[in-house]
């Protein structure tokens, strides 16, 4: 059982707070996520995502405010919640001494699941994260095959409304491919998934919505698209000058551009100048530039993405 058909808010948060002490975890989140919908939360490490993902999930009781999911509160109906809903925390919870195979089984007995049905959907679940046939113990697999292991464990009944707290940090390429491609499976399928990251690429690439976090306080709401339209700059040249007197000379050639509004400086030698336009206008940037430097150490240009919103928003880089 899922959100009800006629309701199409599924997870509403009111003002929601948590402190620790003189710490605001959170610190008055309020949003409203919809029947179906993949939902990012995008912010830094100490945000207060897993913090909020656990008052949610009703493990942590709010300091004040509250939040309903599928119409129930946190705070009164923690019974209910927890039927409807599967959680994939982001430390890995599972028995050490069991293979993969064995501690899914376990989860999916306590769920009332039959045991035929049980090792069938775990076959076929740990088949689809490459992860299958492993006769070995839980403890002695990669970070990342524990990571995937944890998220069938907290899928494997199948529910409607889905909270995953960073499902792919510390996995390869390859590993992050499944995972997310399984992830757009479990949207497929109407679920209401809250995803929490600090991989923009992740947010950006799953997500129908996104709230960026930060400092416990959401700081932007919107589509992808629409955070980059209007909290973003169109596209950003990353420059690392070898000569510390450059940047000055680099700067002083990029005010004779009007289409260059800004520039910000990291370390010494390192200039990130957001501009407007296309290609038409990188390669004016690079005309004034090579009037008078010789040469560069490094170069990067990318166009505008939720790295730059982040940015722009909050003057520090989301992987700092
Ligand atoms: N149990 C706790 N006791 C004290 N401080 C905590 C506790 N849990 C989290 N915090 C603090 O709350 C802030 C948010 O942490 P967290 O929710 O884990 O952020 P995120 O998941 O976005 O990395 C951090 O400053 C963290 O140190
Ligand atoms: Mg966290």
């Amino acid at each position: 059982m899922g959100c009800k058909k006629k309701i199409s808010i599924c997870i509403e948060i009111q003002n929601l707070v948590k402190k620790f002490k003189d710490v605001k975890a959170v610190n008055g989140i309020s949003l409203n996520i919809k029947e179906g919908e993949l939902f990012g939360l995008l912010g830094p490490n100490g945000a207060g995502k897993t913090t909020l993902i656990r008052m949610l999930t009703t493990t942590l009781t709010p300091s004040s405010g509250d939040a309903k999911i599928n119409k129930f509160s946190i705070k009164t109906q923690k019974n209910e919640i927890v039927k409807l809903i599967g959680v994939c925390p982001q430390d890995n919870v599972f028995y050490n001494e069991l293979t993969a195979e064995e501690n899914v089984i376990f989860v999916a007995q306590m769920h009332g699941i039959p045991l035929q049905e049980s090792k069938e959907r775990t076959n076929a679940m740990l088949q689809k994260l490459g992860i299958a046939g492993k006769k070995r113990w839980a403890k002695k697999f990669s970070g990342g095959m524990k990571k995937r292991l944890n998220l069938v464990m907290s899928l494997i009944h199948e529910p409607k409304i889905l909270f995953l707290d960073e499902p792919t940090a510390g996995l390869d390429p390859q590993a992050r491919r499944i995972v997310w491609d399984f992830i757009r499976e479990l949207k497929g399928k109407g679920n209401t998934i809250l995803l929490l990251t600090h991989d923009m690429l992740e947010a950006d690439a799953l997500s129908d919505h996104i709230a960026i976090i930060d400092n416990g306080e959401i700081i932007a709401n919107g589509t992808p698209a629409e955070l980059k339209d209007e909290h973003g700059g169109e596209n950003v040249l990353e420059i690392s000058f070898y000569k510390e007197a450059d940047v000055a000379i680099m700067k002083n050639q990029l005010k004779e551009l009007s289409f260059v509004q800004n520039w910000k400086e990291f370390g010494e030698r390192t200039l990130l100048i957001p501009f407007k336009g296309g290609m038409k206008n990188y390669l004016k940037i690079l005309q004034k530039m090579s009037e008078k430097i010789i040469d560069v150490e490094n170069m990067k240009f990318r166009q505008n993405s939720l790295e730059d919103v982040f940015l722009n928003l909050t003057g520090r880089r989301l992987r700092d």
